[in-house]
C-alpha cells in the first residue's frame, strides 16, 4: 500500500521527520543530501524512538544506548544494535512523499 505521508518541504536536507499514521507502523523519513529514505522509527535493540536520536552522515544514532543504523539500508552499524532496521521504499510525487507499506 503506497501512502502520501508528508510534504517534501517538511524534510529539508540533513533533517528527519517522524511519521505516525494510525494503523501503520511508525516510520522516520530522512533527507540525506536531497535523497529521501524511510525506516522504522523503533530501534531493534529495545524500545526507543529513533527520531529522538541523532541523524548525521546517513546514520541514525539511537537515543537510548547509542546504537546506530545506516538509514539507506537499515544495516546495524554500531553496538548494541545487531538486527537491521526495516526500510521502506520512498517516492516523490510532486510535493508529496509517498511510502510503500506492506499490506496489512
Ligand atoms: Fe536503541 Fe538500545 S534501544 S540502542
Amino acid at each position: 500500500m503506497r501512502k502520501a505521508v508528508a510534504k517534501v518541504e517538511a524534510v529539508p536536507p540533513g533533517e528527519m521527520l517522524p511519521v505516525d499514521i494510525e494503523g501503520l507502523p511508525p516510520i522516520v523519513i530522512f533527507n540525506l543530501d536531497g535523497e529521501l529514505f524511510a525506516t522504522s522509527n523503533i530501534c531493534t535493540h529495545a524500545v526507543a524512538r529513533l527520531s529522538d536520536g541523532f541523524f548525521e552522515e546517513g546514520v541514525i544514532e539511537c537515543p537510548l544506548h547509542s546504537g546506530c543504523f545506516d538509514v539507506r539500508t537499515g544495516e546495524a552499524r554500531e553496538f548494541p544494535c545487531e538486527i537491521p532496521l526495516k526500510t521502506y521504499n520512498v517516492e516523490v510525487d510532486g510535493d508529496d512523499i509517498l511510502v510503500e507499506f506492506d499490506e496489512a
